[in-house]
C-alpha cells in the first residue's frame, strides 16, 4: 500500500473521539438519526484541525478591565462545497465553526456499472478565487467524484482547496492526491480496499442512503 505519511498535503486523523464515532457509523444497526448526528459531529471535529491555518488579524477590544489587541479570523472568505448527496451531511458541522461561510453545491452520482461519476449540478459562490474552499464528501472510494468536483471548482477559479472525507480507500486517496497535488486532504480513517463494486471495505455502506434513509 502507498505510504501516505510522507505526503504533507494528506492528514489522516487518529483522534480517539473521531475513531469512536466512525465505529458507530460503520455499525449497520446505527439508525438514520444517529448516523446524521455522527456525520456532523465528525465533520466539526475534523474541521477544527483542518482550519488551523486560517489567517488571523488583531483587532482592538475593550474588556471589562482594559483595552487590548486580540486576534479575529481575517475576512469572511470561506466556502463549504458539499458533493451531493452525502457531502451535505457534513455541512452543518462545518457551519458551526464557520457560520458566515458561503455554501456551494456540486451534484454527482456514480454509475452503478462503470463506477464513473456523472455530473448533474454545480452552483458555487461567485467569485470563488479568493475563498478557502472546503469540499466535503464522507466517502472517497475510487476518487472519481472528488477529482471531478475539484476540477469543476478549479475551472471556476477556485485555488485554495481542502477536501474532507470521513472514510477513504487507498485507491481513491492515491488517485485524488495525484490528480490534485495542491489540494489538502483530510481523512477520518483510511480503510483497507475497494471491493469489485467499488465499495469501501470495511466502510459503512452507502453514505447517501444512510444519511437520507433511502435505499
Ligand atoms: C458516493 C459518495 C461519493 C462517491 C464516492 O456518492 O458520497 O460522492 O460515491 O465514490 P468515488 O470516490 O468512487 O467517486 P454516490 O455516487 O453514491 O451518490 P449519492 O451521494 O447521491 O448517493
Ligand atoms: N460510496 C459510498 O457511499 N460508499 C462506498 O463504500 C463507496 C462509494
Amino acid at each position: 500500500m502507498t505510504d501516505f505519511s510522507k505526503n504533507k498535503n494528506i492528514q489522516i486523523f487518529d483522534h480517539p473521539l473521531i475513531q469512536h464515532k466512525i465505529t458507530r457509523l460503520r455499525d449497520k444497526s446505527t439508525g438514520t438519526a444517529e448516523f446524521r448526528k455522527l456525520i456532523n459531529e465528525i465533520a466539526m471535529l475534523m474541521g477544527y484541525e483542518a482550519l488551523r491555518d486560517l489567517e488571523l488579524e488583531d483587532i482592538e477590544v475593550e474588556t471589562p478591565i482594559e483595552k487590548c489587541k486580540s486576534p479575529k479570523i481575517k475576512g469572511k472568505k470561506q466556502a463549504i462545497v458539499p458533493i451531493l448527496r452525502a457531502g451535505l451531511g457534513m455541512t452543518d458541522g462545518l457551519l458551526n465553526l464557520l457560520p458566515t461561510a458561503k455554501v456551494g453545491h456540486i451534484g454527482l452520482y456514480r454509475d452503478e456499472n462503470t463506477h464513473k461519476p456523472h455530473s448533474y449540478y454545480c452552483k458555487l459562490p461567485n467569485p470563488i478565487d479568493k475563498r478557502i474552499i472546503i469540499v466535503t464528501d464522507p466517502m472517497l472510494a475510487t476518487g472519481g467524484s472528488a477529482i471531478d468536483a475539484i476540477k469543476f471548482i478549479k475551472e471556476r477559479g477556485g485555488k485554495k482547496i481542502k477536501f474532507m472525507c470521513i472514510i477513504a480507500a487507498p485507491e481513491g486517496l492515491k488517485a485524488l492526491s495525484e490528480a490534485h497535488p495542491d489540494v489538502q486532504i483530510y481523512v477520518g480513517h483510511l480503510d483497507r480496499e475497494l471491493n469489485e463494486d467499488a465499495y469501501i471495505c470495511p466502510g459503512l455502506g452507502d453514505a447517501g442512503d444512510r444519511i437520507f434513509g433511502t435505499k
